[in-house]
C-alpha cells in the first residue's frame, strides 16, 4: 500500500480500479472451473456405474454358467474408451471371475480385494465398485478404474480460457479504468494546480476549473469541493484587498505619527535648549548672590529668596534636561560613550547625592556592593543617571522609618565576561498592577490627581528605560501596593559591539 502513495492520483486510481476489475475476473473464472471439475467428476462417476451396469447385465449368463473366458472377452468391450484401465468382475462371493486391463497398465493392476462398494480417487485416477443386480438379485460386483484425463483436459483447457478471459479482462478493465479515473482525478489535479499556481504566484484571483463533463452535477462531491475552494479564495482575495488598504493607511497613519513625534522632539530639544541658556544666567546669578562674592546682601530674606531662585532653577533645569535626554533618545539621537566603570564607587557617588533627601525624609539607605568587582563597561553618566533615578525614587515613595537597599551581584558569564544586576528594594507606598502598566509612560505618574504629594514630572523612568535598553539591559519592577517596590536593573556581559571605550575613572 506504502507503494501506491508514492504514485500520482491518476496511476493510483487507474490501479485500483484495474486491482479490482481483476480481482473480480480471477474469482469469477477460478469459480466456474472448480464447479466445472466438480460436474465433471460427477459426469465420470455417472458414467462408470453405467458402464458398469449395461456390461454386468451383458455377463449375467457368463457368470451363472461359469464361463469365465467369455466373460473376460466381454469385459474387452472397454477397450474402446481409452480413459478406462481397467475392469475386474467378481462372482457375488467376491470370487475375482473375469479381468479386463489396458496395455498402458503393464503389470500394474491389481484387482481389489475387498468389494465393498467406494468410490475412489488415487493416484490420478476414480474407481468405483459396485454390485450387480439382476431382477433385485445381486449376482455379481464389478471394479472399474478411469484416469483422469478428462478431468485434465478440462483444467488444461479452462487454464488457456481464463487466461485469455484475464488478458481480455485486464485490457478492458484498463481502458475502463483509464477513463474512469479521469472523472475523480481531473478535478483534484485542477485544485491541486491552482493552489500550487497561488503559491508560486501568490495571487489570489487564480480560480479552479470545473471540468467540462461534471460542470452541470452539482452534487458531485468534487464539484462542491472545487466550488467552495474557489469561495474561500475569493474571500481572501477579498481579506487580502482589504488588508492592503488598512496596511496603506497604516502606513501613512504611522508617517503622520513619526513626522509628529519627530516635530514635537525637535520642538522639545529646540525649547529645551532655548530654555536652558537663560535657566544657567539665573542658576549662576542666584549662587552668586547666594554666596555674597560681591559683599553682603543685607537683609536675610534675600539671601532666603536667593536659595529659592537658585534651588528652584536648578530643579527646573533637571527636568528640562530629561525632557532633552528623552526626546533625544526617542528620536535616537542619544549616543552613549562607553567607560569601563568601577561600580562601587559609582554607586557610592549616587548613595552620597541621595543621602541628604533620605535623611531629610527619614529613610534609612542600606548598600551591599562588593568592593571587588570587575569593571562595568556602560556610559558612566548615563549609568549614575539610572542608579539615581531608581535611588531617587525609591526614597521619595518611602514614607518616614522606611528603607531603601541597594544590592550588586554579578555572574561570570563566560571567561572575563560578566553579568551585572543592580536591585534597588523599598518598603514604601508601593504600586497597583495597573499603576505599574502606567510607571513606565512618559509623565505616567501612578495617582497623578492634584492633590498629589509627591513632586516630579513622570520622566524618571520612562527615561531610565530607554538608558537601559541601549545599554542592551533590562529593568524589571516588581511593586506591591503598600507594601514597597523591588527594581532590578540587569546589565548583559558581554558589551554591545562598536563601543567608544573611554578609560579614565
Ligand atoms: N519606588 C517606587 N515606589 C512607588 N511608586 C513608584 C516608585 N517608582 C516609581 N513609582 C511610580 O511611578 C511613577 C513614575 O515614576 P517616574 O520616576 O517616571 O516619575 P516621578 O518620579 O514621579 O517624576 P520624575 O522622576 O520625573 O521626577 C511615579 O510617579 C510613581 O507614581
Ligand atoms: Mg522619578
Amino acid at each position: 500500500m506504502r507503494i501506491l502513495n508514492n504514485l500520482s492520483i491518476k496511476r493510483r486510481l487507474t490501479l485500483i480500479i484495474m486491482a479490482i476489475g481483476s480481482t473480480s475476473v480471477l474469482i469469477t473464472t477460478l469459480s466456474i472451473s472448480i464447479f466445472g471439475v466438480y460436474n465433471l467428476r460427477a459426469d465420470i462417476i455417472n458414467e462408470l456405474k453405467l458402464s458398469a451396469s449395461i456390461v454386468g447385465e451383458r455377463n449375467y449368463a457368463t457368470v451363472l454358467f461359469g464361463e469365465s473366458d467369455k466373460a473376460t472377452e466381454n469385459l474387452n468391450i472397454f477397450s474402446v474408451k481409452d480413459s478406462i484401465v481397467q475392469a475386474c468382475l467378481y462372482t457375488e462371493k467376491g470370487i475375482l471371475f473375469a479381468h479386463y486391463k489396458h496395455k498402458i497398465l503393464g503389470d500394474e493392476s491389481v484387482c481389489p480385494e475387498d468389494i465393498s462398494p467406494f468410490v475412489r480417487d488415487s493416484d490420478r485416477r476414480i474407481s468405483i465398485m459396485m454390485p450387480l443386480y439382476k431382477k433385485d438379485e445381486k449376482f455379481a460386483h464389478m471394479y472399474i478404474e478411469s484416469t483422469y484425463e478428462q478431468i485434465e483436459d478440462y483444467v488444461k483447457r479452462q487454464t488457456v480460457i481464463a487466461l485469455l478471459v484475464g488478458v481480455g479482462g485486464l485490457v478492458i478493465c484498463y481502458l475502463l479504468a483509464v477513463n474512469l479515473q479521469r472523472s475523480i482525478s481531473r478535478p483534484i489535479l485542477n485544485l491541486a494546480d491552482t493552489a500550487r499556481q497561488i503559491s508560486i504566484h501568490k495571487n489570489y484571483s487564480i480560480r479552479a476549473l470545473v471540468s467540462g463533463d461534471i460542470k452541470r452535477e452539482f452534487n458531485n462531491e468534487l464539484v462542491i469541493l472545487t466550488n467552495s475552494f474557489n469561495e474561500m479564495l475569493s474571500e481572501i482575495d477579498a481579506r487580502n484587498v482589504q488588508l492592503k488598504k488598512q496596511y496603506a493607511e497604516l502606513e501613512k497613519a504611522k508617517d503622520i505619527a513619526e513626522s509628529a513625534n519627530r516635530a514635537k522632539s525637535q520642538f522639545l530639544a529646540n525649547i529645551s535648549h532655548e530654555l536652558r541658556t537663560p535657566l544657567n544666567a539665573v542658576i549662576g546669578f542666584s549662587s552668586i548672590l547666594m554666596n555674597q562674592l560681591f559683599g553682603p546682601l543685607g537683609d536675610q530674606k534675600y539671601m532666603e529668596y536667593a536659595k529659592d531662585i537658585n534651588s528652584s532653577g536648578a530643579h527646573l533645569l533637571d527636568i528640562i534636561n530629561d525632557i532633552l535626554d528623552l526626546s533625544k533618545a526617542e528620536a535616537g539621537k542619544l549616543t552613549l560613550t562607553y567607560d569601563e566603570v568601577h561600580v562601587a564607587k559609582a554607586i557610592n557617588k549616587c548613595l552620597n547625592l541621595i543621602s541628604e533627601r533620605a535623611q531629610k525624609g527619614k529613610v534609612t539607605i542600606t548598600s551591599d556592593v562588593p568592593k571587588t568587582l570587575p569593571f562595568l563597561v556602560v556610559d558612566r553618566l548615563r549609568f549614575v543617571q539610572i542608579i539615581l533615578n531608581i535611588l531617587s525614587n525609591a526614597v521619595k515613595f518611602t514614607p518616614e522609618g522606611g528603607t531603601v537597599h541597594i544590592a550588586v551581584k554579578t555572574k561570570e558569564v563566560e571567561e572575563e565576561t560578566t553579568e551585572f544586576t543592580v536591585t534597588v528594594q523599598d518598603s514604601g507606598i508601593g504600586m497597583s498592577k495597573e499603576g505599574l502598566e502606567h510607571a513606565f509612560e512618559s509623565f505616567g505618574q501612578v495617582d497623578s490627581g492634584l492633590n498629589r504629594k509627591y513632586e516630579g514630572t513622570g520622566l524618571g523612568l520612562p527615561l531610565t528605560k530607554k538608558l537601559i535598553e541601549m545599554h542592551h539591559g533590562k529593568i524589571i519592577i516588581e511593586s506591591e501596593l503598600g507594601r514597597g517596590t523591588l527594581v532590578t536593573l540587569s546589565f548583559p556581559a558581554i558589551p554591545p559591539v562598536d563601543v567608544v571605550y573611554n578609560q579614565e575613572e
